[in-house]
């Protein structure tokens, strides 16, 4: 509940390294997701490179936390793997977030995205499917928390509208 109180979407990044450990530790989290059938549809993408950084942030303009941050990470799914690859993804995609958020990074899910582009900038091949594209690092700091609606709003009881 911790991490999942102190995750936020950050999109300034200080200059410092992620040690490798820690980076398969966030890595390993993300491929213990629930999948549908257990087929594990994901594969990741480390990117360091700053050249692919900067492409990959100019994509679209709600891209550009990935150039704030010292390295990012690519959640790739293999549409012939699973019919849900989707959710699939999007369930390693917040292990990984909630993995990092507990070793004291900040991630970042980039939706805002030309999936053709950031492809060829990361050589993925043309059937498979980029989930998000997260810049990962050591947050200059973690924004203040955004705001969230009332459980009343949206917990029903037995019935759609039927307030608990
Ligand atoms: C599916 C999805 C797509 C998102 N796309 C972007 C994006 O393209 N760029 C961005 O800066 N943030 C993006 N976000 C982050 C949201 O803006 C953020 O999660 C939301 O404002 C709540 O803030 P919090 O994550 O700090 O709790 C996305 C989040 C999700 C779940």
């Amino acid at each position: 509940m911790e991490m999942i109180l102190k995750r936020r979407s950050v999109r300034e990044y200080k200059d410092e390294e992620i040690p490798s450990e820690v980076l398969m530790k966030v890595l390993e989290a993300a491929s213990w997701a629930p999948s549908s059938k257990n087929s594990q549809p994901w594969e990741f993408i480390i990117i360091r490179d700053k050249e692919k950084l900067g492409k990959l942030a100019n994509v679209r303009f709600w891209a550009f936390p990935i150039a704030k941050a010292p390295m990012a990470i690519a959640v790739i799914v293999d549409p012939r793997k699973s019919k849900r690859f989707l959710l699939d993804g999007a369930c390693a995609t917040m292990n990984l977030m909630l993995a990092a958020r507990y070793h004291g990074l900040g991630t970042c899910w980039i939706a805002d995205m030309n999936r053709k582009e950031v492809k060829e900038v990361l050589g993925v091949p043309e059937d498979l499917y980029v989930v998000t594209v997260t810049p990962i690092g050591y947050p200059k700091e973690f924004p203040k928390p955004t705001p969230r609606k009332p459980l009343r709003e949206v917990v029903y009881l037995e019935k759609y509208g039927r307030n608990i």
